[in-house]
């Protein structure tokens, strides 16, 4: 090969903002903009108001009787992104509101239209996704730091709670995506592999280390409900109209973290080769995800092999580098396999005794946890099976001796 032949040069680092990520804040929005323009004002007074608007069951009628909003005054990506967010939340509750027994069949067009076109505009789903209660929520309460969520739902502190602990692990991973291109040379190789072994481990520590059973989680599954599909849900069988968009009903899943470009980065870093099925539900998951944030996991999946060339290289040492990073992945699913054990199934199954004790009145169904939750997530997948399974493959990926 001749000498500045580009194949032979180490390739470039994933230039991070050519994906909408950042280098202080991963793929969270950077300081998100908390109030929309003027014109847009009665659909943020709805959003400020919506915990009381749904426990009241007054949402729905306050949507039928919000003005018919044009989309064309909003500019720029965070202010598509607030907008999306506001309407994904008020979505969510007007649906919702009457809990899994009493949903609708049609999202009125005051509603659907814009909330259908901030999303076409973003490359984003018209539900409530990772992408909005996550990254995009998130604003500081003080110049100290401390952090809150700029729309809330019913269920305060637990879902604040909930989504703050995802935010402060997506932020973890920042260091993470820095390490995305590997380099042949072994040096700057094992570099990289150590700095991707201590995000990973690093992982849980920050985010998930809620032991023992966090009193502000504990009642998460009861705002779950807010988060559910309307794909593969018996409680809305024939998904939904967007009235003014399609006279035919849309199914979409409902918000997970397995929306999250994390592990979905790392995993396709790392080679991880997930079972079929479950390979199949993380891949349409990647169809929630902010497109920049879709095509830098796609990126990594074209990028030459990290296995390969640790394989190639025979040096022991990396291929320890590279076991150290696929076990702390798989540290992190186990220990995320006990913390959905004891935040949704465990808790679950304790709101649904405690009910049967105590007899349900009738109409009292918000804030009782879904039907389906002990059995399966927000997003629709089979739990259990389903994290166990990956987590299992992801244990598969590493280099025998
Ligand atoms: C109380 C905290 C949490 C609960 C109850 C929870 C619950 C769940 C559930 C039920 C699923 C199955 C997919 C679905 O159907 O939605 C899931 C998947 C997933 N969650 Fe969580 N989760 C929690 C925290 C987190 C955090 C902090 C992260 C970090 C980003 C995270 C990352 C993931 C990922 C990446 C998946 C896809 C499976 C994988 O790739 O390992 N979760 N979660």
């Amino acid at each position: 090969m001749e000498p500045g032949d580009s194949s032979e040069e180490p390739p470039l680092p994933l230039a991070l903002e050519r994906f909408q990520l950042s280098e202080e804040y991963g793929s969270l929005l950077p300081e998100p903009l908390t109030e929309l323009p003027e014109p847009y004002g009665p659909w943020m007074e709805i959003a400020h108001d919506l915990p009381e608007l749904i426990t009241s069951h007054r949402l729905r009628s306050r949507v039928h009787q919000m003005p018919h909003l044009s989309t064309r005054h909003l500019h720029g990506r965070k202010e598509l992104h607030l907008a999306h967010l506001v309407l994904s939340f008020i979505t969510m509750g007007y649906l919702w509101q009457e809990g899994e027994e009493g949903t609708v069949k049609v999202l009125p067009q005051n509603l659907a239209v814009p909330f259908w076109e901030v999303s076409q505009a973003l490359g984003l789903p018209p539900i409530l996704s990772h992408a909005d209660i996550v990254l995009a929520n998130w604003r500081r309460k003080n110049p100290n730091g401390n952090l809150d969520t700029i729309i809330a739902l019913p269920g305060g502190e637990s879902l604040r709670g909930f989504i703050l602990v995802t935010l402060l692990v997506e932020k973890a991973a920042v260091p993470g995506f820095k390490v995305g291109d590997p380099c042949p040379h072994s040096a700057l190789m094992k570099r990289s592999m150590a700095g991707l072994g201590r995000v990973c481990s690093m992982l849980p520590a920050q985010g998930l280390c809620l032991q023992p059973p966090h009193p502000i989680l504990c009642s998460l599954p009861h705002c779950c409900v807010f988060l559910l599909s309307w794909k593969d849900n018996p409680a809305m069988p024939d998904g939904l109209i967007y009235e003014g968009v399609s006279d035919e009903p849309m199914e979409y899943s409902g918000g997970s973290a397995a929306q999250s470009t994390i592990l979905h980065a790392f995993d396709e870093l790392l080679g991880i080769r997930h079972s079929e099925e479950s390979a199949a539900f993380l891949h349409r998951m990647r169809g929630y995800m902010p497109p920049p944030h879709r095509a830098f996991v796609e990126e990594i999946h074209r990028a030459p092999s990290l296995k390969q060339l640790v394989l190639s290289s025979g040096d022991t040492r990396l291929h320890e580098a590279f076991n150290q990073c696929v076990s702390a992945l798989v540290d992190f699913r186990s220990y995320h396999i006990t913390i959905v054990t004891k935040y949704i199934s465990v808790a679950a199954a304790k709101a649904k005794a405690g009910r049967a004790e105590q007899g349900t009145k009738a109409g009292s169904s918000i804030g009782k946890p879904p039907s389906a939750l002990e059995a399966k997530g927000t997003g629709g997948s089979h739990i259990f099976c389903f994290l166990k399974s990956i987590r299992d493959t992801t244990r598969e990926g590493m280099i025998s001796a």
